[in-house]
């Protein structure tokens, strides 16, 4: 058997589908460039495990996720209104990753400036358990659409919980419940009251308040400086993350991470892009914050310092950009760009 050399840190590496393989290049480039721990174990899945081996979510990626119990994951491409089940959300069901946090800063002031905000999701439950049917009528046989939503009081208590200890741990005062338990008021209501319990045990050190999503929408485009934390059910919490990266200039800028109680998977908010796939122009922006949120995981705070520097200074000291943030730099021009700032300090 291989063994490990020391002090490295073996990982799944999924580069995905689409911009996936370019941002994960792109991303892995970086890392090297900083000295990271990872010894990686490349996976395939999405469009790219059919075409390598017949299967969205091949037994050999299970496999290496299990063992590792940490992955850094490119893109997965799902198809719409038919075809085979997210592999993205078989591998949070898989790996039971509960907690799904999506943190965005202003890197690049803009039209918001110094937003600092953390979204964490409830990963495995609401709408996403996927339990939908038709119901024919006459010679429609799609008459009726029936979707099911399932939340359990143990599962919105263990993502409030999560939630309440990762403000404590870093720092964080305030978290708002999004939440639609006017007309959801079963399965939404259940999240609001479940969190609402939790937030007793931690009274006087992390305040809770709550909102109906619709006005939570669009309070963050008024005022999002009110928010500090949002804790979100699984629809609602992938939605208004798509629109947390709006605030700090597009979904090039969005990292997160998905955690269980024993592994981790770590990748960027946005999907495969495909209509910019291939091109060399995607911003590697939000896959690198990712991987740098995995170093943090192992315990490398100071190289994800070192790589959230390098990219503060490519973006605003070089002014190198990709074509999303009105720059013209491609994929491996910024990467290399990065690594440029990463071998100077
Ligand atoms: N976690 C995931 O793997 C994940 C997340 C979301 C969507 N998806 C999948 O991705 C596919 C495409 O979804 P979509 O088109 O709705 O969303 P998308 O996030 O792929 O793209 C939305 C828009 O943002 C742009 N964009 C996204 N990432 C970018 C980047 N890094 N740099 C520059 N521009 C970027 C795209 O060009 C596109 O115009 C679908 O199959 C969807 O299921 C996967």
């Amino acid at each position: 058997m291989e063994s490990t050399p020391r002090h490295k840190i073996p990982a799944t590496l999924i580069p995905g589908d689409g911009i996936g393989p370019e941002v994960v290049a792109a991303t892995v480039q970086v890392l090297d460039a900083l000295g990271s721990p990872f010894i990686w174990d490349v996976q395939q899945a999405g469009i790219a495990g059919v075409t390598h081996c017949g299967d969205p979510l091949p037994d050999v990626t299970l496999e290496s996720v299990r063992k590792n119990k940490l992955a850094l994951k490119g893109p997965l491409t799902t198809p719409i209104g038919e075809g085979f089940r997210s592999s993205n959300v078989r591998l949070r069901e898989e790996f039971q990753l509960f907690g799904n946090v999506r943190p965005v800063r202003t890197i690049i002031p803009g039209r918001y400036d110094e937003i600092d905000l953390v979204l964490v999701r409830e990963n495995l439950g609401g709408f996403y358990v996927a339990h939908e049917y038709y119901i024919p009528v006459g010679d429609d046989p799609k008459a009726v659409a029936v979707a099911t939503g399932v939340n359990t009081r143990d599962g919105c208590a263990r993502i409030a919980r999560f939630a309440f200890e990762y403000a404590l741990k870093h720092g964080r005062k305030k978290i708002t419940v999004v939440h639609k338990a006017n007309i959801l008021k079963v399965l939404t209501g259940l999240f609001l009251e479940a969190a609402r319990d939790v937030a007793r045990d931690y009274g006087g050190r992390v305040e809770m308040s709550d909102m109906i999503v619709d006005a939570c929408a669009m309070q963050l485009v008024l005022n999002p400086w009110q928010f500090d934390m949002l804790l979100c059910t699984n629809l609602f919490g992938d939605i208004l993350s798509d629109q947390l990266a709006g605030l700090v200039g597009g979904l090039g800028m969005a990292p997160g991470a998905n955690y269980g109680n024993d592994t981790a998977i770590f990748e960027a908010v946005h999907g495969s892009a495909p209509d910019i796939a291939g091109k060399d122009v995607a911003n590697p922006i939000s896959l690198l914050l990712a991987s740098g949120l995995m170093l943090e995981h192992v315990g490398k705070g100071d190289l994800a310092l070192r790589l959230r520097t390098a990219i503060t200074e490519t973006l605003n000291t070089d002014h190198i950009r990709t074509r999303d943030l009105k720059g013209t730099a491609s994929t491996r021009e910024f990467a290399a760009a990065v690594v440029r700032r990463i071998e100077s300090t």
